[in-house]
């Protein structure tokens, strides 16, 4: 029996295996509208075997993207053109779903491969003013504006407003980006929040703008499965870590969240980290551990024996790849051949010829 290609059951929605798609940047979209990149990207995905494609960190307000070229969801002409995506990721069986995100003082950057390196786009050249929970800048980085409270109220009404436009466009899932450095997590870290009003401070005031957001983003897309993206360790000396991370996720299940996908770091540029094969399962591990809800792995997984032993462990419920899908967009088919059954995967019928070697 395979765990990986068990599917898995989450708050009513069935998933047809447990290999998902990570979200990633494509730094390829014009006024933050997705196109026929974003569509051939994603839905060669779905053909490849995945039991969910997850789109790029998704952006509820232009201020919001990581680079100009970051794609969005604050208008209906986005939605629009989001939706052929969604379809075609859904009519080859995966389950279609958005990450709604805000970058936060890490917004406004050029993109990895503009040329410009590493930094702030100025305003002169497309780059804008960008908001944090304080006025404390990412390393490297333009200084963000601190966002006020009536700001923090327009901001929650835009994941929302994304939320209900990613249904509308047929998404069934939606991830709220809570990692990595970005807006949501800039207010759970200390090292970025250092507000004195009801969002700083305490840990139940670094969560508020979270815990606000996911039910902004609930109660527009009730139907939707939620899922929250954390970084459950900031790689930093007094920063966010796996021991919070539990506790708001736990909080975060309280108010609608189903899936846990566990990452970390991101929030600050010189990170105590060593990376190497599945080195965040130990994070997603304790989360599942610690909070009893279904997590994801992330982080140098890139086989299908690798993936299914992560499951075996109890590491996690679901194991997501990055890179190895952008490597071999077919990675669940050949996944499936790795455990020893080819036939496991579901290969889509016009490629059956090619489930066999011999
Ligand atoms: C090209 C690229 C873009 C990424 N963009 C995002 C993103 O938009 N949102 C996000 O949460 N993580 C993003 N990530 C992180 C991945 O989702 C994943 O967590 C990370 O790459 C580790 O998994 P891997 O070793 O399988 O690639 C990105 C990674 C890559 C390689």
């Amino acid at each position: 029996m395979s765990q990986l290609f068990s599917p898995i059951e989450l708050d009513g929605h069935t998933v047809r295996n447990r290999l998902w798609v990570a979200p990633m940047c494509m730094y390829s979209a014009v006024d933050g509208m997705p196109n026929d990149w974003h569509h051939v990207h994603l839905a060669q995905f779905a053909a490849g075997g995945a039991g969910m494609v997850i789109t790029e960190a998704t952006a509820v307000l232009p201020e919001g993207r990581i680079s100009p070229e970051d794609v969005g969801l604050w208008n209906d002409a986005q939605a629009e053109a989001w939706a052929p995506i969604a379809a075609a990721i859904r009519a080859r069986g995966a389950v279609p779903a958005l990450q709604l995100a805000h970058a936060g003082r890490k917004a406004s950057t050029w993109s990895p491969f503009s040329g410009r390196g590493h930094g702030s786009v100025p305003e002169a050249e497309g780059g804008w003013e960008t908001l944090a929970p304080s006025q404390v800048a990412f390393e490297g980085y333009a200084p963000p504006a601190a966002l006020t409270v009536d700001q923090l109220d327009e901001l929650v009404a835009a994941f929302g407003a994304a939320a209900a436009r990613a249904v509308r466009a047929g998404f069934e899932a939606l991830e709220v980006h809570a990692a990595h450095g970005y807006l949501l997590h800039e207010f759970l870290s200390p090292l970025s929040n250092h507000r004195d009003d009801a969002y700083g401070g305490s840990l139940e005031n670094r969560a508020r703008l979270l815990l606000r957001v996911i039910d902004a983003v609930h109660a527009a897309a009730p139907g939707a499965l939620l899922m929250v993206r954390f970084s459950a360790q900031d790689w930093a000396e007094g920063g966010w870590d796996l021991a919070q991370t539990a506790t708001v996720a736990t909080w975060a299940a309280e108010h609608g969240a189903a899936f846990v996908d566990v990452s970390s770091g991101g929030l600050v540029a010189h990170q105590q980290i060593t990376t190497g094969p599945g080195y965040q399962v130990p994070l997603a591990a304790g989360i599942r551990r610690a909070t009893g809800l279904p997590v994801g792995a992330v982080g140098e997984i890139t086989s299908g024996t690798q993936a299914e032993a992560i499951l075996a462990a109890g590491d996690a419920d679901v194991v997501l790849a990055g890179r190895e899908w952008l490597r071999d967009p077919h990675f669940a088919l050949r996944a499936a051949g790795e455990i020893g059954d080819t036939d496991l995967a579901p290969w889509p019928a016009p490629y059956l010829r090619a489930r066999r070697r011999a």
